[in-house]
């Protein structure tokens, strides 16, 4: 089969590299996907970087970059009883971990992946796989009850886009920032204020907020802690850039935590619902073939290109 692998870390596009390479054997536990399109997120291109998920996969050989996957099952392993060949699945792929999506063939434990819903193609459904799960996780550890205020930072962002969709699913009344630009279409997708973030400082432009997510990082996080109601809490996902907000949480008893995202088929079953019913649709940006994978890593670290990309391998 034909994969990208990761032959060395490093800028831009670090070492990848089309290879061929034989099909996935599966354990027990897993199914073969065959699969149809990819998703690329800023995690992929941390990790060609040496940061992201680097740690964690450079012992192994080959790395084969990419985390989410949506395909058709070809294999199932003796232990698989929820699925069968021949469904179309979709998921986040051992995350965190070493995913091997960038590939004609993924073996996936099969506790992690869901059926795709039949009213959504492979691209809407791998484009709402780790940054809607992201957001689900968050949203729902969060435990964000009827009419709370919720600050969704970067709310036009891969993350911040779904965690608009849900909280507004549960009755949260959701505050983002943005480029001002955006407005419009996030209004049309629920969000009931903007805070444009490149001409006013959300620190002195709301209060009294029940929740924030944070997809931003760094200062911006002790600014948050400025605009949390008494029952407010806060969690926060970028990594690695640094955690001196911790002991200020602790000082202020402030319920402030990060939150890593993980593989869960559970969670990507309540996501397939949520598409089914139309809750969840992803705001693709840019749509590629297997191909362009070394391409679009180069466009990425160049800061050249935004929003939700999906990548077709058949
Ligand atoms: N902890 C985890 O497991 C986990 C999981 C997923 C993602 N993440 C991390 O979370 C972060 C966000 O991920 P993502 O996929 O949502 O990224 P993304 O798609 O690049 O979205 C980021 C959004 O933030 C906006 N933005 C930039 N500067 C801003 C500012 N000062 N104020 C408000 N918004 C601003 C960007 O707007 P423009 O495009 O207009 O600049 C963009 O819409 C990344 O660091 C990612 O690595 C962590």
């Amino acid at each position: 089969m034909k994969a990208i692998i990761l032959t060395h870390e490093g800028d831009k596009i670090g070492g990848l590299q089309t290879a061929e390479l034989p099909i996935p054997q599966i354990k027990d536990d897993e199914i073969l996907i065959k699969v149809h399109a990819i998703d690329i997120n800023p995690v992929d291109n941390k990790t060609l970087q040496g940061k992201g998920q680097f740690n964690n996969i450079k012992n192994d050989d080959p790395i084969i970059l990419g985390w989410d996957a949506s395909g058709v099952i070809d294999a199932v392993g003796n232990d698989v009883t929820d699925f069968k060949i021949g469904d179309h699945v979709f998921g986040l792929v051992n995350f965190p971990g070493h995913g091997k999506t960038y590939a004609e063939y993924v073996a996936a434990p099969a506790s992690q992946m869901a059926l795709k819903p039949d009213n959504v193609d492979d691209e809407t459904a791998v484009a709402t796989t780790l940054s809607a799960l992201m957001a689900y996780q968050a949203i729902h550890k969060a435990d964000i009850k009827e009419g709370e205020r919720v600050l969704i930072q970067g709310v036009a962002g891969g993350v911040g886009f779904f965690a608009l969709r849900i909280a507004k699913s549960l009755g949260a009344y959701v505050i983002g920032t943005a480029m001002g630009k955006e407005e419009a279409f996030l209004k049309e997708n629920g969000l009931d204020e903007l805070i444009d973030f490149q001409t006013t400082d959300f620190e002195h432009a709301t209060d009294n907020i029940d929740f924030v997510l944070d997809t931003l990082g760094g200062k911006n996080i002790l600014k948050a802690f400025n605009i949390l109601s008494p029952k407010g809490r806060l969690i926060t996902i970028p990594s690695g850039i640094g955690d001196e907000w911790k002991s200020v949480a602790e000082e202020r008893g402030i319920d402030a935590q990060f939150l890593f995202v993980h593989s869960s088929g559970e969670d990507m079953a309540a996501i397939a619902d949520l598409l089914r019913l139309g809750v969840l649709k992803p705001n693709i940006a840019h749509r590629f073939k297997m191909t362009d994978i070394i391409h679009i890593h180069e466009l990425m670290s160049g800061g050249k290109i935004f929003g939700k990309i999906v990548v077709t391998i058949y």
